[in-house]
């Protein structure tokens, strides 16, 4: 379990968030969330309840109505837009679900875009390559792999500038159980290596399980999973957001 320890910085601190779109849907009000450097935690909820919101909203692909966010430290909310820009591109790595691997760039060079992109030597993408298990093939282009293959990419991506806070949508959403089960403990091993704190947004229950911690987005705000009751009218396997992955194991 990750206590919170004062004088430790925060990898993320989300204060008093909200996020209206249109004319009064209220997607997240007055959210409150902290996340220790190193803890994983996975987050949870129905569909089109805010989950993606959230998560664009720290990754600034999108801004809040109100409140801040403060990324290891800083309030990247009330940064001018180039600072914020440079502060996330060097904190954060975002897996999103659909992979985004360009495919007109080798396996090397999606996985080297973040050093790049900070000034850092490239040579660590081939490593980090082989560590998600694609030593070899930093050659090859994205339409020779399978899905999980890219999601490995897309995961090395997210990683090897050795972020402060990885966050990824849905990051088996589009994988086999077995897949699955492989990405997450690779997620998780490489997430543990670089010592990265990590949001994962997932439907299945069987990802959620290997997080630190569950929380369960709803009403606008981030809730403690009680177990099964944190589904309450709703069992496992009969929600239609329900994806393959719940199997895995
Ligand atoms: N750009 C947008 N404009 C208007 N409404 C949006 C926009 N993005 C998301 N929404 C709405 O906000 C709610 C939350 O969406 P989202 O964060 O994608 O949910 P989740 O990821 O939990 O499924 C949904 O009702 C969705 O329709
Ligand atoms: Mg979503």
């Amino acid at each position: 379990m990750v206590l919170r320890n004062e004088g430790v910085v925060p990898a993320l601190e989300c204060r008093e968030l909200g996020k209206t779109y249109g004319a009064g849907r209220i997607v997240l009000a007055h959210l409150d969330f902290t996340l220790a450097p190193g803890e994983f935690v996975a987050i949870m909820g129905d569909s089109g309840v805010g989950k993606s919101t959230l998560l664009n909203l720290i990754a600034g692909l999108d801004s809040a109505d109100s409140g801040d966010v403060i990324i290891d430290g800083s309030a990247v909310s009330r940064l001018d837009d180039n600072a914020a820009t440079r502060l996330r591109r060097k904190k954060l790595g975002f897996v999103f679900q659909a992979f985004h691997v360009l495919p007109h760039l080798t396996l090397a060079q999606n996985v080297a875009l973040p050093l790049l992109l900070n000034d850092l030597p490239t040579a660590g993408a081939l490593d980090m390559l082989a560590a998600v298990g694609l030593g070899g093939r930093g050659d090859d282009f994205p339409r020779q792999l399978s899905g999980g293959e890219l999601q490995r990419v897309a995961i090395a991506r997210a990683l090897v500038h050795r972020p402060k806070l990885i966050l990824a949508d849905e990051p088996t959403g589009n994988l086999d159980p077995d897949t699955a089960h492989d990405v997450l403990g690779l997620f998780r091993a490489q997430s543990k290596a670089t010592g990265a704190a990590t949001i994962m947004v997932t439907h299945s229950e069987a990802a959620a399980a290997v997080a630190d911690r569950i929380l369960i987005l709803s009403d606008g705000g981030l809730h403690a999973s009680s177990g099964r009751n944190a589904f309450a009218g709703s069992p496992p396997g009969s929600r239609s957001t329900a994806r393959s992955a719940d199997d895995a194991r």
